[in-house]
């Protein structure tokens, strides 16, 4: 019976050491071991392991026996290598998966992963590799992801990436600063290109070829114009991203033919101005990001083609007001517009009513009234100059609120009633008189809402004004006055709690 027991324990977990070899799903993780030690314990079941997953080891070089489990379909190992016997993976030739990411392989060599007939995905990521030579993929039939990011690659030369087969080809991380028209010539069924976080100035004629292209990421390089017929043939492209570039505008041809984009991104460049139809032939646009490019005006047809755009980034321009059909045929339902010049919404802005998250942040409104018919879930009106927040003006959906760094000195109990949604509110960095910061502060331990302490509150004693009463009754005739009055004393750090004589 003993011996029983024994033996089946032996068949479901196998334990050496800092190895586990699980039955079931036929993986061996190993932790901490010399990989001649895996081996040799490991030979009985070799027959068996089709998942391998080590890390935290040291083995400074992979020699040609450490994978001797012919069955292996997936293979990780993250043990701080740094080189690669060439025969390592030459009888391996079930695997389907190999992941030689977080390592310090500096080198590759040609012929090295040739024998792997049936790999599809190859994980270089996160080693200090240099440029992989020219044969280095290119015979790996099956191969259909690879992952070169974060290296140290400055140039992929031509033919290195003639690989029909490939889909997925992420070379983000690098510091590659020229790519010829060339480089991605045989990458006809590639459906990805990551080259994010790179160096390159220019992209002319890179994506002549790639006519499957759905994602393409190419933020964080130094490019400063879109050739007219960069995008010509990549007309499935679905997801662009621009960000943080140096392009200083938007040519309205450099975007026909692509009509199936869904999301696109140019934050942080210095366009200045979105052209007149920009938007009009992408109907299929769920999302748009356009934060930080130096805009101050959008006409009303800006998005009047858009009927499935519901995610909208305008943050960081300096709009100063949106017209009041600007957003009639869209489906919005999360809007930036923080760090902008707003002062007042029209009252029929958003006529849709789906908005669940509205970012206000750091503009010039005084009252926030037309918002009450919104199913917003999520309201940012820090930095602004609201003083009084009147009942019945805010929508009863909410669960977010942060309205920290306005004018406000009081908050009436009614609101609380008016929110049951509510479970956080950011109201610090108003000069709340103090009768009134503690109904507040008691009010939201009845209704169990959360709010951070920081700045004006320590957790201990809190920044408030003092007001004449010790009850909460304040005019609102009297807010502007007393609004003033703490300008000129909120600067003075060492103050907590700030004395005003109501006179
Ligand atoms: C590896 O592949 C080459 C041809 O690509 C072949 O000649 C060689 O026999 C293979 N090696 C093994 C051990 O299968
Ligand atoms: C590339 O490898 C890194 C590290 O393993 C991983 O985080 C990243 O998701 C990989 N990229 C893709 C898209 O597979
Ligand atoms: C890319 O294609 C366009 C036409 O679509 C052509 O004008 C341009 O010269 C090509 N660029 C290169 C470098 O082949
Ligand atoms: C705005 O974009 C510029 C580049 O055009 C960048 O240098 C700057 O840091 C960005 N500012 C913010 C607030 O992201
Ligand atoms: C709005 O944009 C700003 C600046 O880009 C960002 O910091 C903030 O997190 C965004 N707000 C929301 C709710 O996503
Ligand atoms: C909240 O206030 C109500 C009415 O004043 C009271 O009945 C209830 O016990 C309080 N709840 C908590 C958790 O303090």
């Amino acid at each position: 019976m003993l011996i029983r027991i024994l033996i089946l324990s032996l068949f479901t977990t196998l334990c050496f050491g800092d190895c586990n070899f699980d039955e079931i799903t036929k993986l061996l993780k190993c932790n901490n071991i010399k990989a001649e030690a895996i081996v040799s314990k490991y030979f009985n079941v070799k027959q068996n392991v089709a998942r391998i997953y080590w890390e935290n080891c040291e083995i400074t070089k992979l020699e040609a026996n450490v994978v001797p489990f012919e069955q292996t379909q997936f293979l990780k190992i993250s043990c701080g290598i740094r080189e690669i016997n060439p025969n390592t993976f030459v009888r391996v030739n079930n695997i389907i998966e190999l992941d030689l990411s977080n390592n310090k392989i500096s080198r590759i060599t040609n012929q090295m992963f040739d024998n792997l007939s049936n790999l599809e995905r190859l994980n270089l990521n996160k080693n200090v590799l240099r440029n992989p030579p020219r044969e280095a993929f290119t015979k790996i039939a099956k191969l259909k992801e690879l992952n070169l990011s974060q290296n140290r690659i400055t140039n992929i030369g031509t033919a290195v990436l003639d690989m029909p087969k490939l889909q997925n080809l992420y070379l983000n991380n690098n510091g590659i600063f020229v790519l010829l028209a060339d480089t991605f010539e045989e990458l006809r069924n590639a459906k990805i290109i990551d080259i994010s976080n790179n160096d390159i100035p220019d992209l002319s004629g890179v994506f002549n070829y790639t006519k499957d292209l759905e994602v393409l990421k190419l933020s964080n390089n130094p490019v400063q114009k879109i050739d007219v017929h960069l995008f010509k043939v990549a007309t499935l492209l679905k997801e662009l991203d621009m960000s943080n570039c140096q392009l200083d505008n938007l040519q309205l041809e450099a975007f026909t033919g692509i009509n199936n984009l869904e999301k696109l991104k140019f934050s942080n460049n210095p366009i200045k101005q979105i052209q007149q139809g920009l938007f009009e032939q992408m109907t299929k646009l769920q999302e748009i990001s356009i934060s930080n490019i130096s805009i101050s005006s959008l006409t009303t047809t800006t998005f009047q083609n858009n009927n499935m755009l519901n995610k909208l980034d305008l943050s960081n321009n300096q709009l100063s007001n949106l017209d009041e059909g600007i957003f009639a045929n869209t489906q919005l339902e999360y809007l930036n517009v923080s760090n902008n010049k707003l002062e007042l919404f029209r009252e029929n802005l958003f006529r849709n009513r789906r908005l669940k998250v509205l970012d206000l942040s750091n503009n010039g409104f005084e009252n926030i009234d037309v918002l009450v018919n919104q199913p917003l879930q999520m309201l940012y009106v820090r930095g602004n100059k609201i003083d009084y927040i009147g009942p019945q003006t805010l929508p009863r959906s909410l669960e977010y609120l942060d309205i920290t760094e306005n004018r406000l000195i009081y908050i009436e109990d009614s609101l609380f009633e008016q929110m049951p949604k509510l479970r956080m509110l950011e109201f610090l960095g108003n000069p709340l008189a103090c009768a009134c910061f503690n109904n507040i502060l008691t009010a939201l331990s009845n209704k169990s809402i959360s709010f951070t302490k920081g700045n004006y509150f320590d957790g201990i004693s809190s920044f408030c004004v003092v007001y004449e009463t010790f009850h909460c009754v304040i005019k609102r005739q009297e807010l502007k006055k007393f609004y003033y009055q703490y300008e000129l004393i909120k600067n003075d750090v060492l103050l907590d709690t700030v004395y005003f004589r109501n006179n």
